[in-house]
Order: structure tokens, then sequence, then C-alpha cells
């Protein structure tokens, strides 16, 4: 026959066993956190994550590093999230990828719904058609015509198919109608190397890796993706003046944990991440790049679950409309 002690006790282990994830929440974080970037060291993604990753670092008050894995255009450091241990230890910055990669894969090894906790949105950064700074065409009309003319053999940089840089050429090759060829690379860190040195003509890459360049004058600007001209390069006209309507690009960045992540420690890193969009450092580091962070209300799950739902339908779309076949 039970006692009640023994039926206290018992409570109380179901008790302690039930409450274990909200005391190990309570407590979060008691280590080193891990963001992994899906693509090199060096490229925008890696940019954007180290500044948002010191300031969460000093509010959580643990180290917060950086771990890149690049390769399958940042489908591969995606997965290795999708299977890690959902303790809070390991996150996933990543881009827009996220929602085009279904697209672009017959078989990923993560599902980006089911296999992530969205902790929230971060920012939403706009791209520029970029190239060596020898490269003959002065307007992106020259541009176009060039590439019109010489196709194949104009070589573009991407960072694989998956990759924002590679979506944003698919783009560009299909408003011309014209096919260049790709060089793909693990990050446009790397492309950006190769493309200060003459060895690529060129890139559509996002501002965050290319403003510095382009105002230091080591790359030539054709445009910008976005609807008006954008402060840090008031020189550099929009695609719509260069010719080439309908052709906005904006490259939204969300942070996730593994699927299963304790909500409690979701909600600790969804307001951790909050405070860091607000950090003064990192909000005059993103405007020196030509973005901005997103607002608290879209730092949040649901604002980025609902904006990787509608992009993974639209990509879908216009992805099948552009006649590439997944991998
Ligand atoms: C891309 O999608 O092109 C990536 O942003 C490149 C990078 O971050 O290295």
């Amino acid at each position: 026959m039970k006692t009640v002690s023994t039926i206290l006790a018992a409570a109380l282990v179901a008790g302690t066993a039930l409450a274990a994830p909200s005391v190990m929440a309570q407590d979060y974080p008691t280590q080193p956190i891990t963001i992994v970037v899906p693509f090199s060291a060096g490229g925008p993604t890696d940019t954007v994550t180290r500044l948002v990753a010191a300031a969460m670092s000093e509010d959580l008050g643990q180290q917060v590093v950086v771990q890149n894995v690049g390769g399958a255009g940042g489908t591969l450091g995606a997965g290795q999230v999708a299977a890690a241990t959902n303790d809070g230890y390991t996150l996933l910055l990543h881009h827009i990828g996220m929602s085009t990669a279904p697209a672009l894969y017959a078989s990923l090894p993560y599902d980006p719904i089911t296999d992530f906790e969205p902790i929230g949105l971060v920012t939403e950064v706009p791209m520029t058609i970029v190239a060596r700074k020898d490269f003959e065409p002065e307007t992106l009309e020259d541009l176009i015509a060039h590439v019109k003319e010489n196709g194949e053999n104009v070589t573009y940089a991407n960072a694989g198919i998956g990759a924002a840089s590679q979506l944003c050429g698919l783009l560009f090759m299909d408003a011309l109608d014209t096919r260049m060829t790709e060089v793909p690379y693990q990050g446009t860190g790397p492309a950006m190397t190769d493309l200060l040195g003459g060895q690529i003509d060129m890139m559509c890459d996002q501002t965050t890796n290319t403003t510095s360049q382009i105002q230091a004058g080591e790359i030539k600007a054709y445009a910008v993706t976005t609807p008006e001209r954008i402060d840090v390069l008031p020189d550099v006209p929009t695609m719509a003046e260069g010719g080439i309507e309908d052709f906005e690009l904006a490259i939204w960045h969300g942070l996730y944990a593994p699927a299963g992540t304790d909500p409690a420690i979701v909600e600790r890193l969804t307001q951790s991440l909050q405070v860091a969009l607000a950090n003064e450092t990192v909000a005059t580091s993103f405007a020196d790049l030509g973005t901005a962070p997103v607002t608290a209300e879209e730092a949040t799950p649901d604002a980025l679950a609902q904006r990787l739902e509608e992009q993974i339908a639209l990509w879908g779309e216009v992805i099948a409309a552009a006649g590439v076949a997944a991998q």
C-alpha cells in the first residue's frame, strides 16, 4: 500500500522531472552558444551574424561563437543545425535561401519549417549588381548589352545553388534571357576576393559585402535592387532606372533553433535577439552597410514563421516559372 510520503515523493520526482526543462531554461545559457553561418567567413551572412552574435553575447552573459559551414548554397550548414541537439546551444542564422532551397533541391537534408524553431527575423539586405573595376560596361544599359552580346563568355560568381547571389543572378539572366557562366564559391566573401583580383567579371551580392568596396572604387556598381536609391550608395541607380523593371530583391535573414528546443529557451533567445537589434553598434554598423535591423515585432517567432511560409510559396512559383529544375 502506498503511504502518503511515497505518493508525495513520487509527485515530487514527477514534478521535478516535468520541471527539468524549465529549470534548464531558467538557468539558460550556462555554456557558450554557437550560431552556424551556412557560408564562408567574410561574406554578407557572416558579417551580419558576427555583429548580432557580439550583441547577444553581451546580453546573455555567455560567449556566442560563429561557426562557418559553407557548401551547397547554404543547405549543408542548415542541415547540420537541423540535426543538432535541440538544447539551445546550436543556432542557425540564414537568409532567403531557407525559402528557395525547397524549389532548387530535389532532396534537402531538412524541412525548413518542421526541422526548426523560428526565433525571429534579423534584417533585410538590398543587393547590388557589381563587376571588377576594369570591366568595360559603364552603365547598367551597357552591361545588359554586353551580357546579351557575350553570354557565356561573361563569368559571374555566386555562393552556390540556393544562395542569394545565385538567385539574383538567375533573375538577372532571366530578365536578359541570356545565360552567363556561373562560378560557385562557398560564400561571396571568397568570391569578392576574386572579383577584386579581376578573376571574375561580375556578381550580384548584398550591400553588407559590397558597400565598402564600391565606396572605395575597388569594384564597379551598376544598380541596387531596391525601389529607391540607398543612402550609402547615392550614385548607384536602381534597377528600374537602369531599364529593368520589377527587379526588387531584399535578402531577409532569420535566426533559428533546431525543432523541439524548449519554448522557454526560444523565448529567451527571441528576447536577446531583440536586445541585440536595438544595440547602437549593431544599428550603426548595419546602416553603414546599407541595411537596418528589423523591428522588435518582426524579431519574433511568428513573424519569421509567416515570412518563411510566404516566401517558400512565392519562390517555388518564381523558380518553376524560370524553368529551373531542382538539382
Ligand atoms: C549568398 O547567399 O550569396 C550568401 O549570402 C553569400 C555569403 O553570405 O557568403
